[in-house]
């Protein structure tokens, strides 16, 4: 509930409304969500919720100018936020037959290099971007590639959404075609114009990018630390330990250190915005290295799966209490739904003999997202305040969504048939601060 302001305008948007308040595996299902059946979200001018509650409740208390939206049959529920995806490899999904490191070499690399040239990578920052709202992604932690044009182009088309984005530059300075390498020195330069354009600027954020420990000198690694500590509030974002193979060669080319997550933390990469991709194979001494720094880890089921990595365990991730998002990781990932990888993240759990409840899944793709993201006290949920970047989802976008909705009772069922059955056709309307940025 809330009180509303004479002199400002208000939008009430009615419909079936759920949003979660924590961690369902910290403080028990019950406490984690907020749901009613006929709910009232109520932003003001500016974008922010201004209040939330059961219509019935809420209508009476409304300023009499105040414009009421009904999304007949509709399901609101935060935007989505993706902790991991590629913009430059939107072109790179589905691209057959191979593990991380070949699939690097044989796909990733050579498609990345086109994004030298600022017309090329304005129109794909716009596809992307379109893409990820016609899925219900509102936010997202964005890889651009070596090349400075892919970031400006992308902080200018999220701009012009007016969407909340995290991303960066990468940095390479080895192992890597010639093409697609910077230097320390260059890296660290076009890094820093990048954060004094483009960081703080509006709802964009910059993340300290290097691609991950194969790709990477001592040296530029260590620059990286040096940005971190240069400016407040940037990101930090990278790959970690994702495949086998990869580790080995980590390992092979850091001997001094004593775990991929170490090479890592010797650089001062560790911190409270430090976003590591997978972990899907790390030593509790990691586990509690990055509970203790209060990094967060990405969880990027899809991409797992489909480059053969392996099985992330979200109950030991639990246990340390590592904040932790989802990621679809878009290229390797094959969708750019976040329901498509939550019903990956349910089957990954599955063989791991642990049941990812709908709750629990929610809370990933919003709060948990936020959380990672360091982005809680702006969104995840419809706390008074926070800025109104929120989906209607529609529970009859398919026949089968429908018929197996005709079966379901509580609201946990009916958010696990989303989930599992539901893709973009789900996302009926997606808005931005308020303003509705995505209809079907
Ligand atoms: N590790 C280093 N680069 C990449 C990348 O582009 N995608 C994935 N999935 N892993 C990586
Ligand atoms: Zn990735």
């Amino acid at each position: 509930m809330g009180t509303f302001a004479q002199n400002r305008r208000f939008e009430a948007h009615r419909a079936e409304l759920i949003h979660s308040l924590d961690d369902p595996s910290r403080v028990g299902a019950d406490a984690s969500f907020v749901y009613f059946e006929d709910g009232l979200l109520v932003v003001d001018e500016t974008g922010q919720v201004a209040a939330l509650g059961p219509a019935a409740e809420l209508l009476p208390t409304l300023p009499p100018e105040t414009t009421l939206l009904e999304h007949r049959d509709g399901l609101i529920c935060p935007g989505f936020i993706d902790a991991h995806v590629h913009y430059p490899q939107t072109g790179v999904i589905a691209s057959y037959g191979a593990r991380l490191l070949d699939w690097l070499t044989e796909y990733t690399f050579p498609a990345e290099r086109a994004f030298a040239d600022p017309d090329l990578a304005r129109a794909v920052a716009g596809r992307f971007l379109t893409e990820l709202l016609r899925n219900g992604t509102t936010t997202a932690l964005v890889f651009c590639t070596v090349h400075p044009e892919s970031v400006d182009a992308f902080f200018a088309a999220a701009q012009a959404r007016r969407m909340r984005m995290i991303a960066g530059k990468v940095l390479m300075d080895r192992n890597a075609p010639a093409y697609l390498k910077d230097t320390p020195q260059s890296g660290c330069e076009d890094s820093r114009t990048l954060i004094e354009r483009w960081h703080g600027k509006g709802r964009l954020s910059y993340a300290v990018t290097p691609r991950f420990a194969l790709t990477s000198s001592d040296e530029q690694l260590a620059r990286s630390g040096e940005l971190l500590a240069e400016y407040p509030g940037l990101h930090l974002h990278t790959h970690l330990s994702e495949s086998e193979e990869e580790i080995a060669e980590v390992l092979r080319l850091f001997p001094d250190r004593s775990s991929y997550l170490d090479v890592y933390d010797h650089f001062n990469l560790l911190g409270e915005r430090s976003v590591f991709a997978h972990g899907v194979h790390l030593q509790d001494a990691d586990c509690e290295r990055l509970a203790d720094a209060g990094a967060a880890l990405a969880f990027c089921p899809s991409s797992n799966l489909f480059l053969g990595s392996g099985l992330f365990d979200l109950a030991r991730m639990e246990s340390h209490e590592i904040n932790v998002g989802l990621g679809t990781d878009v290229g390797a990932g094959t969708s750019f739904s976040l329901l498509r990888t939550l019903n990956d993240a349910y089957k990954v759990q599955q063989l791991r003999q642990h049941s990812l409840s709908p709750l629990k899944s929610l809370y990933l793709a919003t709060l948990g997202g936020a959380r990672a993201l360091r982005l809680q006290d702006r969104l995840g949920n419809f706390e008074t305040g926070k800025e109104a970047d929120f989906l209607v989802l529609d529970c009859h976008a398919t026949p089968l969504i429908s018929y197996r909705m005709a079966r379901a009772e509580r609201i946990e069922e009916r958010l696990f048939a989303l989930m599992t059955l539901g893709d973009d056709r789900v996302v009926r309307e997606a808005f931005v601060m308020g303003k509705s940025a995505f209809k079907r």
